[in-house]
């Protein structure tokens, strides 16, 4: 369990980074070839579409398969700014989350607004531990 500092313990983020980006791409790719002069045929762009495409859906591969298979997680820091965002994009995704704050800049209202934003079963999924990690 990573008890180092505020973040998650497990493996995942980053997903709405790599949509924006990938999505970027498939915007990108004809317009750059536009800029160039460069002509492009529908085939090449049919495959290049499909290659964003298929990097575009990793985020929803991982969701699926998180969805499949849930995990527990530890957040260090659940009731900050990125702590209680997380927290609730894990329940969203029906998976269990343990919780750790030491409520030092963090606030519990954070973790009401989370509440207010899952289902009850997701929140049940939910455990809050108040303390303090160490490095
Ligand atoms: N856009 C906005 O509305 C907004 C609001 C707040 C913060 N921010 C930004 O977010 C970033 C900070 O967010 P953050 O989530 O890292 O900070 P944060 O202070 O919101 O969260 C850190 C959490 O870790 C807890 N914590 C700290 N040390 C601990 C320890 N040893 N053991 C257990 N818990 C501990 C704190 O109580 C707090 O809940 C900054 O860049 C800030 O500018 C943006």
């Amino acid at each position: 369990m990573n008890t180092t500092g505020p973040g998650a313990g497990a493996a995942g983020g980053g997903g709405s980074w790599l949509m924006a980006r990938e999505v970027a791409g498939v915007f990108r790719i004809p317009q750059a070839a536009r800029q160039s002069g460069f002509s492009i045929s529908a085939r090449t762009l049919r495959v290049l579409r499909g290659f964003s495409h298929h990097r575009m859906t990793a985020y929803a591969r991982l969701r699926q398969e998180l969805a499949a298979e849930p995990r527990t997680w530890l957040i260090t820091g659940v009731a900050g700014f990125i702590g209680s965002h997380l927290l609730e994009a894990l329940l969203a995704l029906d998976q269990r989350v343990t919780g750790l704050d030491n409520l030092s800049t963090g606030a519990p209202r954070n973790l009401d607004d989370v509440r207010s934003h899952v289902s009850p079963e997701q929140w049940d999924r939910f455990t809050f531990q108040e303390g303090r990690s160490r490095t």
